[in-house]
């Protein structure tokens, strides 16, 4: 057997052995035809016994099966490389991903890791949870929990978004360390579902110093999010009727933009930008900016997948975020684009975290702006609107105040 893929599996079993396990994504498929998309390995404990629950996704419906590790091991090592080509294994430790090239040769990439907690697998509905929902005076307002603190059957889908939000956040708690108090903004802010929770997470979970101003032009919901704040006690959360285009900030810790309509996103990200935010996390929205400019360039083999509503949809939605990453980096910040919440509960579903480092050189920065470039010209895109914002500092005249939201 391949070298590296022995390693790789390795550090799966041992992984679950030592409680660090998340879970485990096969994707890529080798052949076209292939029926099965993709596997996600969750942890389960069945009888006592730590085991793997595979849950093969077909285009139509999922089949579930649960292995020993021992049996998961030898499972993976049989569809590695000849079913599926994109491996990743979340640890609490580090995220592995094992890819193959055009060559078909196995190599292993590290990264930091995006979880912070390692799957619970309990069958037996004593999940440890990150957030205390007993008691909990947000959860009840937002109508997630009821009034004995159970979550609500039809809300458990956004108890799950909110939860998987706050594990995100925890591993990007690191930057804030020295900040007292963390300066956080929340942009179009709407009913609050993600931001009493990160406030909450941070300030009492974390006992950090939080200052969190947060920004929706619906004035419902600001009064019913600025009610909410005060019956929980939540005396540094503060939230401001405002367009994200007329809101300044300057010096932030972390910004998040959660599902901000189309160019919503991009104000967003261009003030985290000049505020030189730690952290930026945004969840993109609807992507109509770039899709209507996208057109079938000369020679360009991928029209007939630009041809279909839906399947351009989905392009103008790879490329608008592949852009905005790549626009991040250019400032310095280390990218990382994953999926936020399965899709089955929602397709607004990436999300982009984004952590500020070194500038790059003059010369890396001029490798990423031609990669963008290539990405623009293969498209016949004229503009991103993130890039024409950064160019344009003094005359935003032709800014999109109200951008319109083709998802909700
Ligand atoms: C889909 S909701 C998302 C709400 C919240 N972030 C979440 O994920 O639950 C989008 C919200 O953004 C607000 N919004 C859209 N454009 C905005 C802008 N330019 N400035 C401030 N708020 C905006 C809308 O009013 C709406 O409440």
């Amino acid at each position: 057997m391949d070298k590296v893929i022995k390693e790789f599996t390795d550090k799966v079993s041992s992984s679950v052995y030592k409680g660090i396990f998340v879970k485990l994504i096969l994707s890529k498929r080798v052949l076209e035809n292939q029926e099965m998309n993709k596997i996600i390995v969750k942890y389960v404990k069945l009888q006592d016994q730590p085991s793997l629950q595979f849950v093969y996704k077909y285009d139509r419906n999922d089949v579930t099966k649960n292995f020993s590790v021992e049996e998961a091991t030898k499972q993976l090592q049989s569809m590695i490389g000849n079913n599926f080509l994109d491996i990743i294994l979340y640890t609490t430790k580090e995220d592995i991903e094992l890819k193959f090239n055009n060559k078909r040769i196995p190599k292993l990439y590290k990264q930091k890791p995006t979880f912070a907690q390692a799957a619970d697998g309990s069958h037996d509905n004593v999940k440890k949870r990150l957030l205390e929902t007993k008691n909990n005076v947000y959860l009840k307002s937002l109508g997630i929990t009821d009034q004995k603190g159970e979550i609500i059957p039809s809300m458990s889908a956004k108890y799950k978004q909110v939860e998987k939000f706050v594990e995100i956040i925890d591993s990007l708690t690191d930057n804030f360390k020295d900040s007292k108090p963390v300066k956080a903004v929340d942009l179009a802010s709407g009913k609050g579902y993600l931001t009493f929770a990160t406030y909450d997470y941070l300030s009492n979970t974390r006992e950090l110093d939080v200052d969190m101003q947060c920004v929706e032009t619906q004035e419902n919901l600001v009064k019913f999010c600025n009610n909410t704040a005060q019956k929980a006690l939540f005396g540094g959360l503060k939230f401001i009727k405002s367009n994200i285009n007329d809101f300044k900030a300057e010096d932030l810790d972390l910004l998040i933009a959660l599902h901000a309509c189309d160019t919503a996103t991009d104000d967003a990200l261009y003030l985290g930008i000049k505020a030189n935010a730690k952290v930026i996390v945004a969840a993109p929205c609807c992507h109509r900016q770039i899709r209507s400019q996208m057109k079938i360039t000369e020679n360009n083999v991928l029209e007939p997948a630009m041809k279909y509503g839906i399947l351009l949809e989905r392009q103008a939605e790879l490329i608008t975020d592949a852009l905005r990453a790549l626009i991040l980096n250019k400032f310095g910040y280390k990218t990382k684009v994953f999926e936020f919440i399965e899709y089955d509960y929602t397709s607004k579903n990436i999300i982009i975290t984004a952590e500020k480092g070194e500038m790059p050189s003059e010369e890396n920065k001029a490798k990423i702006q031609k990669q963008i470039d290539a990405i623009k010209n293969k498209f016949g895109i004229k503009y991103h609107y993130l890039e024409k914002l950064i160019e344009n500092p003094v005359d935003q005249s032709w800014r999109i105040l109200n951008a319109q939201c083709d998802r909700s």
